[in-house]
């Protein structure tokens, strides 16, 4: 079984100022209760530095949403990973849906990106997701497989330790903020787990079971505080990428007691083995 991992991705939606005291609550909560399972906020930007320096020492990992695939040079505009590693970053979200559709993201490129951030030990967490008319005209199953098969080529699981990413998916019909709007429904949690299981059996095809087996697999797209424990109960679901519903500390927190829920029912790993073999 998998370590359950729960992540909060902030978007555009948080101050500065918001973001510290989101953090600052967040250490508090933590401090308080043990959670059996791994949490991770993902701030923008602007907030990164302060935002880890706040959890630095506690048990929540500090996320980037995106990273550019060069290391530095003239590039307007971009974060590199040094910068990301320089303030403390252990994770980056790539090929959200909303970066391959306003900011014209690649599969190649997106493949540069997990490079870059398996060699510098630091965990991608890959979007992968069909859009509104792939699911209804049934050819989800190959869009999602010509996908993973782009964004890992070339990406050998011993050159990249490649076990140590994890893989999102996010339907882009079932993103709140996304582009499908007037589509937008959460996925039937077990719609889901049965992609979950596609999604995996495409990466045992290309790295073998043992190594896909421990690859993490979360699911994203209108999950809030009452749906939560619904997909985290799925057995091929290893945690969620929560995107509006993660603004509100209180609404993340109900994201958090629902995982707990599950955790302490036996339902999934809560030991810290797993991850820890990924270090
Ligand atoms: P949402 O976003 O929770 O607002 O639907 C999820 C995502 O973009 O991953």
């Amino acid at each position: 079984m998998r370590r359950i991992a729960i992540v909060a991705a902030h978007k555009l939606y948080l101050s500065y100022a918001d973001s510290q005291r989101y953090a600052q609550e967040l250490v508090r909560i933590v401090q308080e209760r043990e959670f059996l399972f791994d949490i991770i906020v993902c701030p923008s930007f602007i907030s990164l530095a302060n935002v880890s320096s706040i959890l630095k020492g506690s048990s929540v990992g500090v996320g980037a949403q995106n990273v550019q695939h060069r290391k530095n040079g003239a590039f307007t505009g971009q974060i590199s990973m040094p910068q990301l590693l320089d303030v403390g970053v252990k994770y980056v979200i790539v090929g959200h849906s909303e970066l391959r559709g306003y900011q014209g993201e690649t599969p190649d490129g997106i493949n540069k990106k997990i490079q870059m951030c398996l060699d510098a030990n630091t965990t991608p967490i890959i979007c992968v997701g069909e859009k509104k008319e792939d699911r209804l005209s049934g050819i989800w199953k190959k869009v999602i497989a010509d996908d993973v098969q782009r964004i890992f080529k070339d990406i050998g699981c011993r050159a990249f330790n490649v076990e140590n990413s994890m893989i999102s998916y996010e339907p882009v019909w079932a993103i709140k903020s996304g582009a499908d709007d007037l589509f937008t429904k959460p996925a039937d949690p077990e719609i889901a787990n049965e992609v979950h299981t596609h999604i995996r059996d495409v990466l045992s095809d290309l790295y073998g079971k043992s190594i896909a087996s421990k690859i993490r697999i979360l699911y994203g797209g209108s999950v809030d505080p009452n749906n939560a424990r619904g997909y985290i109960e799925q057995p091929s679901i290893d945690g969620l990428l929560v995107g509006s519903a993660s603004r509100r500390i209180e609404s993340f927190v109900g994201i958090l007691d629902a995982a707990e829920e599950v955790v302490k029912a036996g339902l999934k790993n809560s030991t810290i083995e797993h991850q820890e073999s990924l270090r």
